[in-house]
């Protein structure tokens, strides 16, 4: 008894070591972490383009026109030129999606140069796999990712798989028909997660190799809005908030609510505010958003935005006044039927001119330094089915937008006084950019006789206009060199 009892005992032991030992042993690691520094590790040997064939005995003459228009994207190397040193363009890759790919002559790899996409850690067929060699009495390729495992759907008859499930697929075959329908099957999984990048896949056979890229991401989630189109027009308060920001103009606060009262009366309007004793505001369908005194004009502006629960937000300066003409119903039409982002109107100064202040915005690549901004008044061209609209970068501080796509760019908070432009040169590749000049709102007043203007208008003139130099334009050159990576601007 008392020896069993002993056995039990030892046995007990034994298998609680052994099975601390075995828990050692298997513990799961947890999964390896992932290198999300930029730029980001080459994970394989890097498909970089072949370096181009040098021809030195055949001459060229060198085009200066086309010399100077060309962009420093230095992938158009020419040999032999003092002027053409390649140099390396800016990171700006940001996926390998974007990474230049050079497919090499002749290749009897047939695949997809683009397209294949895939959701993080899901699978999918990859199309377009083919061989189309010459006979011969045994065909192989390989397949190679970095971020996912490759497989087959089916099993094709006469055809050898190695590595299934695997970053490494190689398949053989003795009729190329027989690998060929394989191919068909061969489907890529994503094991390594990423919100949004790209497995660049390495096909090869003998003698000849291909890389295409499968695009990993997650499909922009669509933010959807009600359609608030009763019948025939658009209701343009259940579509569009009125945004504003004020600064100790009330006077001209008050005389622009009431104008859109006149036209809206259950539109929303948002006012963000920061003047040093504000007064109060009240009435049906106004959001008064009071901030720290002088927080400025680009903060004032992102905190109106924030508060927009509508498909539009219309930007208008505090002392602007809704008249007929401002039928915000045609600007509605504009972002709806098209696929513009953002459309201007236009803004009649009391002295009877109108402006649309259009605006081109181009950027040359500048190498290393940073690129060069050129500013042009004008448009790009004409917009079909809107004989009274254009398409270009930036317009007047009149303009209605899509909400989530003008947060999307964001105003920025250290542009405190004086500032435009820089919310369009933010958006630039962002935003698609309109302007109508059959909309038109009407400039209060800002002519008004020195000795008639307000105590408020003259302090708001000392922030407005601060007097000389100050610190604005500098901060703004700051911003333009660091943020934006301009080291030249030009304009018209
Ligand atoms: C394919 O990969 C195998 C290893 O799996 C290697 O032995 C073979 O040489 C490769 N063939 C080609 C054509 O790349
Ligand atoms: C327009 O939209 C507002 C707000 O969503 C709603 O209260 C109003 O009833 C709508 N008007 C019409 C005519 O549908």
């Amino acid at each position: 008894m008392r020896g069993a009892q002993r056995a039990l005992c030892l046995l007990l032991v034994a298998s609680a070591s052994l099975a601390a030992l075995y828990l050692h042993l298997w513990a799961p690691k947890g999964p390896p972490s992932v290198d999300l520094r930029r730029p980001p590790p080459e994970r394989l040997p890097p498909p970089l383009p072949p370096p181009a064939r040098a021809y030195p005995h055949v001459p060229f003459r060198l085009k200066e026109e086309v010399m100077e228009v060309m962009t420093s994207r230095g992938s158009v190397g020419l040999p032999r030129d003092p002027r053409l040193t390649l140099r390396c363009p800016p990171r700006r890759v940001q996926t390998p999606a974007d990474r230049l790919l050079i497919v090499p002559a002749n290749s009897p790899l047939e695949y997809p140069a683009q397209g294949v996409e895939v959701r993080p850690l899901q699978t999918v067929l990859v199309p377009g796999l083919s061989l189309q060699a010459p006979a011969r009495n045994r065909y192989q390729v390989n397949l190679t990712a970095s971020l996912g495992t490759l497989a087959v759907a089916a099993e094709v008859e006469g055809v050898a798989l190695r590595g299934e499930g695997q970053p490494h697929l190689s398949l053989a075959a003795a009729h190329l028909d027989h690998l060929n329908r394989q191919l068909q099957f061969v489907t890529y999984t994503n094991t390594q997660f990423h919100p949004d990048t790209a497995d660049i896949v390495q096909f090869s056979t003998d003698g000849h190799s291909a890389a295409f890229a499968i695009r990993i991401r997650h499909p922009p989630t669509p933010r959807l809005y009600g359609p608030g189109t009763p019948g025939d027009g658009y209701n343009i308060s259940a579509l569009v908030t009125v945004a504003t920001k004020t600064f100790l103009r009330y006077d001209k606060l008050r005389g622009l609510i009431a104008s859109i009262r006149r036209f809206y009366p259950s539109v929303t309007i948002v006012v963000a505010d920061d003047s040093q004793r504000p007064e109060p505001l009240s009435g049906p369908h106004l959001e008064h958003y009071l901030m720290p005194f002088g927080k400025g004009w680009f903060a004032g502006r992102n905190l109106a935005v924030s508060q927009v629960t509508t498909k539009y937000v219309l930007w208008v300066d505090d002392d602007f006044i809704f008249t007929p003409r401002t039928r915000l119903e045609k600007l509605v039409d504009v972002l709806e039927r098209t696929s513009l982002d953002l459309v201007g109107g236009a803004v009649r100064e009391i002295t009877g001119y109108t402006t649309t202040y259009r605006q081109r915005l181009s950027v040359r690549g500048g190498g290393a330094g940073g690129d060069c901004l050129r500013t042009r008044p004008g448009f790009h061209h004409r917009l079909a089915g809107f004989p009274a609209c254009v398409v270009t970068d930036g317009v007047v501080n009149f303009f209605l937008a899509r909400t989530d796509k003008v947060r999307q760019v964001g105003f920025d908070p250290r542009l405190r006084r004086v500032a435009h432009l820089e919310f369009f040169i933010d958006g630039l590749g962002v935003l698609h950019v309109g302007s109508c000049e059959d909309v038109v709102v009407d400039h209060a007043s800002k002519l008004a006789l020195p000795w008639r203007r307000s105590e408020g208008e003259r302090q708001y003139n000392r922030y407005r206009y601060p007097a000389a130099r100050d610190d604005s334009l500098r901060l703004k050159q700051r911003l333009f060199f660091f943020k934006n990576r301009f080291k030249c601007m030009a304009g018209d």
